[in-house]
């Protein structure tokens, strides 16, 4: 089909649909309301239950969506199909001046590419991570989007040699850390001075409980290996006599149930607002994750952190020492965890200093 040439308005339009790309992008849509620039948020509606949605607009104040393209659940094809259809449908009623995305979903990929096809650029923030793994979802994703992108936002230097290897060319690529640095520094505080405190609620002590989030497609929709991870966290409870606190995300309450599987040992809890989570991972002893946030998040708090994958896209966490990876093995999962405990927790965060949504917002204000 042809596609007429537009005329571009003025507005920025920021997709998002997940909750990671709300609490990622918020830093941003801060700093575009301190520079006054246009913009609206289009959301896809990957993420609609309240616990992964609304409640982040809420806690972060942040602007309503202008469009919710409520599109929900379904496999891979059908999911970024329908936001493909939809998202551009706004794009060409609205002419947005230049499209930001955030991260590795498929609401990133489906803004990503439809843009593109309008010639509309796109900005893409966290550009340049690589697990080398293209059975993940999210590596297809990341990849695609990096090669389709007009800005490529890297978080680190390693994420900008990463692209340059790749062959993009160097003056599409702005190092400028990643936004949940903001984000953290932006609500830490606020959430250390909220006085109904989680982990005082859920009857915890400070430093005295293991903190879990496990929610991957490799991880959780095969048997074998969430049952393998389950077994290794129900071990960790025992042998080291710490409460594992598990903030389930609703896949995998979803496969738990449907494979039948059960975790005596874990206090597995309804997920939480970000600040609620910012608590349980501040004061934790140790996280394990197969979250890509929830590993930046540990480093930069300074909580060791186990890693429950084979591989990571952030191998900095690795390179100073706040993370390990374990994979699905129970006896890894035993062993690391011991490993971890004892580490020094004195590392430098290597995601940068809080102002990635500034350096974002003032390169594309500029362009
Ligand atoms: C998606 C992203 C993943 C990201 C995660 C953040 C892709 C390919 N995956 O995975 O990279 O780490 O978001 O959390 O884009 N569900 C609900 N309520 C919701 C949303 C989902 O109950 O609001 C349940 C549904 O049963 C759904 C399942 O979770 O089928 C999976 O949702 P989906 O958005 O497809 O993938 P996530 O696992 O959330
Ligand atoms: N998070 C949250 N509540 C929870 C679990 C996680 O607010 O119960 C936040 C966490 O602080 C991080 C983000 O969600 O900023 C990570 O999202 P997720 O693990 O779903 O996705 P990923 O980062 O793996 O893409």
């Amino acid at each position: 089909m042809e596609m007429k040439q537009q005329t571009l308005g003025t507005d920025i339009a920021i997709v998002l649909g997940t909750r990671p790309e709300i609490i990622k992008m918020s830093p941003v849509i801060r700093a575009l309301e301190r520079a006054g620039a246009p913009f609206f948020v289009l959301h896809t509606g990957q993420h609609y239950s309240y616990d992964l949605d609304r409640v982040f607009f809420e806690e972060l104040e942040l602007p309503c969506a202008r469009y919710n393209l409520e599109v929900g659940s379904g496999s891979h094809g059908e999911q970024t199909g329908r936001m493909l259809i939809a998202v551009e449908e706004v794009f060409a009623k609205e002419h947005p001046a230049l499209v930001l995305v955030e991260g590795d979903t498929n609401s990133v990929l489906a803004g990503a590419l439809a843009a593109t096809k309008l010639h509309i650029n796109v900005g893409h923030v966290e550009a340049g991570l690589r697990s080398y793994d293209r059975q993940m979802p999210e590596e297809i994703n990341r990849v695609l989007t990096d090669h389709c992108s007009d800005y490529l936002f890297a978080p680190t230097e390693n994420a900008r040699r990463i692209l340059l290897g790749e062959g993009v060319p160097d003056e599409k690529i702005y190092v400028t850390g990643n936004t949940i640095v903001d984000a953290v520094f932006q609500n830490l505080e606020i959430a250390r001075s909220d006085a109904a405190s989680d982990v005082t609620a859920l009857g915890l002590e400070p430093k005295e409980y293991f903190l879990v989030t496990l929610h991957r497609q490799e991880n959780v929709d095969s048997r074998s290996r969430f049952a393998a991870i389950l077994e290794g966290l129900d071990r960790i409870a025992t042998q080291f006599g710490l409460p594992v606190v598990y903030p389930i995300h609703p896949r995998s309450r979803k496969m738990m149930m449907q494979f039948d599987l059960r975790a005596t040992n874990l206090r597995i809890i309804e997920p939480l607002s970000f600040l609620g989570f910012l608590q349980l991972e501040s004061n934790a002893r140790l996280i394990l994750t197969d979250s890509g946030g929830v590993q930046e998040e540990s480093c930069i708090l300074g909580v060791p952190c186990i890693t429950l994958r084979d591989n990571t896209e952030r191998p900095e966490t690795l390179e100073v020492g706040a993370n390990i990876l374990a994979g699905a093995q129970p006896d890894r999962i035993v062993t690391g965890t011991g490993l971890m405990l004892q580490r020094r927790n004195d590392w430098t965060n290597p995601f940068g200093d809080g102002t990635a949504g500034e350096k974002i917002v003032k390169t594309v204000i500029e362009a």
